[in-house]
């Protein structure tokens, strides 16, 4: 079926949008418990290593292995499925499991299907086979970002289906394509479009980051990008010769200030008064000068135009004007011969100007659930965090929505885009039983119950 659709794709141009019939399953699920075969944690892994061994790394990620997967997923679990293609190639695949409260916003667990390159090398086995070693570590590209998390949904919906647990409200999956390099044809489009709006999506799930102790974490933020490029002019000269207002010597000045700057972040989080998500980072991410000859450099001649790039990552409630203004007057003063531009700018602030951050106190009553579900769980959860890098989350808080990283990973280094990346399945187990509790809590949660009475009344 999805072959069909996709020979289909070929005659759509530009933003394709192509909608799978919703698939209602004929079959029931079978009288299921303890006995149910699939639920036995060999098959559960066994599932999430099927999942693994798609090799969706970029530049040229499987997708369609992908959704072939997922749609054969939402069918063993009777769930409605479609996929979209907002932009060729780049499938989306949307699952539903209807609530019997249709008027009440939905929850959406979103995960990304896509992986990072990963060098095989430099890999004690290869990234796409998901060996498992004698301690459990299941090693694969995607282990914790974020195949897991994509996979543990429909594990925990398998385990509340088979509990004869009935959602009020409606429950969506995305399984989207792109975030690994900017989510701009995934995650984006979808957030803009009219089937998002549709979905009257009320609370977001997304990723978060393994945590090397027992306390999961959780990201209600993140920083902004700023992708900075300072540019200073002078006039030429011998090398030998000493004088003023070189581009070289002006633009020195400037990178001497800006590590005064990085050093005074740095020392907050050293100190242990802010976290590495609450602070300005700033890193120089090139230096451009010099004249080139066929050897390497001109030696004895000073440049007349130098230039540096920065990656900057700006907290929502961090000071973006006063980062502005000391970007105009000391990183890049016209009055040193300088400029500056942004490669790349992501505003701190929503389309209503308010930051874009999610509430984690008791005005979000989804914060307040989700932390109560955990400890429900038997799970741990640290402070809520700023998450230090980008991730799809942005695009569902920028319309306002409350979205919580989270990617229930405890006890597990690090190492997300690193050699070597794996998840422990006992730990994968783990997290599919804090899913099941949060989205029991979630599915079943009546918001306002008084306003809906008098709705009724009316
Ligand atoms: C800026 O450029 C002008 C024109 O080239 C030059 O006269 C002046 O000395 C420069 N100033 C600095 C601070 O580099």
């Amino acid at each position: 079926m999805e072959l069909g659709c996709r020979n289909l794709v070929g005659y759509c141009g530009g933003l394709c949008l192509l909608y799978f019939l919703f698939i209602s399953s004929i079959s029931p699920t079978a009288a299921v418990g303890e006995e149910d075969p699939s639920s036995s944690s060999a098959l559960i892994i066994s599932r999430f290593q099927k999942y693994l061994q798609i090799n969706t790394a970029h530049p040229n990620p499987q997708y369609y292995e992908a959704v072939d997967f997922f749609i054969s997923q939402a069918k063993s679990l009777s769930l409605e499925s479609q996929t979209l293609e907002f932009v060729k190639g780049k499938p989306l695949v949307l699952l539903k499991w209807p609530g019997s409260d249709p008027s009440l916003p939905s929850i959406l667990l979103n995960s990304h299907t896509d992986v990072v390159p990963a060098e095989h090398d430099k890999w004690a086995n290869h990234p796409f086979s998901a060996h498992i070693d004698s301690h459990g570590n299941v090693y694969a590209r995607g282990s914790q970002d974020m195949k897991c998390v994509g996979l543990q949904y429909l594990e925990a919906i398998r385990r509340l289906k088979a509990s004869g647990f009935q959602p009020i409200r409606s429950v969506y999956l995305s399984f989207v394509p792109d975030e690994e390099i900017g989510g701009h044809d995934g995650a984006r489009k979808f957030a803009e479009s009219d089937i998002f709006k549709d979905l009257n999506v009320g609370i977001v799930l997304d990723e978060g980051l393994a945590s090397p102790n027992e306390h999961y974490r959780t990201f209600y933020a993140e920083r902004s990008p700023w992708w900075l490029v300072i540019k200073a002019t002078g006039a030429p000269g011998h090398g030998s010769k000493l004088y003023d207002n070189t581009a070289m010597e002006n633009l020195l000045k400037s990178i001497e200030s800006v590590r005064r700057f990085r050093a005074s972040q740095f020392d907050l989080v050293k100190a242990g008064l802010k976290a590495e998500g609450e602070v300005i980072s700033v890193n120089m991410a090139f230096l451009k000068a010099g004249t080139t000859s066929p050897t390497g450099f001109v030696m004895n001649l000073q440049p007349s135009e130098a230039e540096a790039g920065f990656d900057i990552r700006v907290p929502p409630n961090g000071d973006p004007e006063a980062l502005e203004r000391r970007i105009a007057e000391e990183w890049a003063p016209t009055s040193r011969n300088m400029t500056f531009r942004f490669k790349h700018k992501v505003s701190v602030f929503d389309k209503s100007g308010r930051p874009v951050l999610t509430a984690t106190d008791s005005s979000n009553p989804w914060w307040i659930l989700l932390e109560e579900a955990v400890i429900k769980a038997n799970g741990k959860l640290g402070k809520p965090e700023i998450f230090p890098a980008s991730t799809d989350a942005r695009y569902f808080r920028e319309l306002g929505l409350p979205a919580i990283g989270f990617s229930p990973m405890a006890n597990t280094p690090i190492l997300l885009h690193d050699h070597n990346e794996f998840l422990n399945k006992d730990e994968y187990l783990k997290g599919i039983e804090a899913y099941e509790s949060i989205i029991k809590a979630y599915a079943s949660y009546v918001e306002n119950p008084r306003s809906a009475g008098s709705k009724d009344e009316l």
